[in-house]
């Protein structure tokens, strides 16, 4: 039997494997308010090792989609107190994912129904997904954003900081950090999206260190053992690029290894797409993490299939693998690896918001 069923520990976290469910949004928490039928959700996917909960907004300036979670309103950590206890009750982890979507949000979903902030004033080209007036969902372009003020990068840092520890009362295991799929995190560090002149722009020392000041605030708030992020170095995801992404990456990772962080967690490629979008030496990227002595587990993402997954973790390449949208479709995926069992069809219609269908309804293994 692969070692990808056998248990191991992430930073303070003992899981039962090596399989993770990756975070994934559904739009099923109106209100920002995780509800019942989220409870159960989660509770049908425990079987993971541990589960990264979808993207939880950290403020309501960080909510980019209609009825995303967030951890930012009391009513919010009472919601995710009962989703952690139904997956602890089940045998599960769970670590919850800080989400600040910077640009890629709407007015209609801001506070006041400003701007969305960004580093700088760039729009991106992608969509979001807001809310019509009679309550149903619909696609939208993205509203143009205003650069964050130097004077405004404190309180942004705080939020996560607040998140974190509202995380942690809510029962999660730890957090993820969202740092990937252009983001505000990523927004920052690529060249496309930050043409500050102050000291979070320009350099690569400087585009990184938005990222690295959130992971110091949080690992001083809630401890590194629980901490852990999400990168992804070569995804063109809402719009973000960089004509040097392997040095962009190799900085931040040496910066991590300081901090004796529970996992890194690398989307390979295009999230959800392609892997060989650009070409990167993905090796090479934890190399320089274990070079400088990082020790976090390292997880990988994007495009695994049962055979990858085995053989990332048997080579020694990848501690965890995570899988994304055959969670959503399986919510037993891990038997299903383990007895080499057919996987449930995604039906893609219901990724997005509505309720139950497509969302709790779909079929275990007898
Ligand atoms: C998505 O809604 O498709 C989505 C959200 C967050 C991500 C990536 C994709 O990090």
């Amino acid at each position: 039997m692969s070692k990808l069923f056998e248990p191991t520990t992430v930073g303070r976290i003992s899981v039962a494997n090596r399989v993770a469910m990756a975070p994934l949004t559904r739009n099923r928490s109106p209100g920002a308010v995780p509800n019942d039928l989220n409870v159960e959700y989660y509770r049908q996917r425990a079987g993971a090792g541990l589960i990264v909960s979808e993207g939880t907004a950290i403020s309501h300036q960080g909510q980019g989609y209609a009825d995303v979670p967030g951890l930012y309103l009391p009513e919010a950590i009472e919601g995710w107190k009962k989703v952690t206890a139904a997956v602890h009750a089940a045998g599960g982890k769970i670590v919850t994912q800080l989400w600040h979507v910077g640009r890629i949000s709407h007015t209609s979903l801001q506070p006041n129904g400003g701007k969305p902030v960004a580093p700088s004033a760039i729009a991106a080209k992608s969509k979001t997904y807001i809310l019509n007036a009679d309550g149903s969902g619909a696609f939208a372009e993205t509203s143009e954003p205003r650069a964050l003020e130097l004077s405004e990068i404190p309180g942004l840092i705080e939020d996560y900081r607040k998140a974190a520890r509202a995380a942690i009362e809510a029962g999660f295991d730890g957090v993820e950090i969202h740092a990937a799929n252009g983001y505000l995190l990523e927004q920052f560090m690529r060249s496309n999206s930050n043409q500050r002149s102050d000291a979070y722009g320009g350099s690569i020392e400087n585009r990184i260190r938005l990222t690295i000041e959130v992971v110091d605030a949080i690992v001083k708030e809630i401890g590194a053992d629980r901490t852990g992020i999400r990168i992804s170095p070569t995804t063109p995801a809402n719009d973000v690029s960089d004509p040097d992404p392997a040095a962009v990456y190799t900085a931040l990772v040496e910066k991590l290894a300081g901090f004796d962080l529970a996992f890194i967690h690398v989307i390979e490629g295009a999230t959800g797409g392609p892997r060989d979008v650009l070409p990167f030496d993905w090796k090479a990227l934890k190399a320089a993490y274990r070079e400088k002595g990082g020790k976090g587990t390292w997880m990988v993402n994007n495009g695994y299939d049962r055979a990858a997954a085995m053989e990332a973790v048997d080579s020694g390449y990848a501690d965890v693998v995570a899988f994304g949208r055959p969670f959503i479709a399986n919510p037993d995926l891990v038997r299903r690896l383990k007895e080499d069992a057919a996987w449930n069809e995604l039906e893609t219609a219901t990724l997005y918001g509505g309720g139950a269908q497509g969302y709790t309804t779909y079929p275990a293994l007898a």
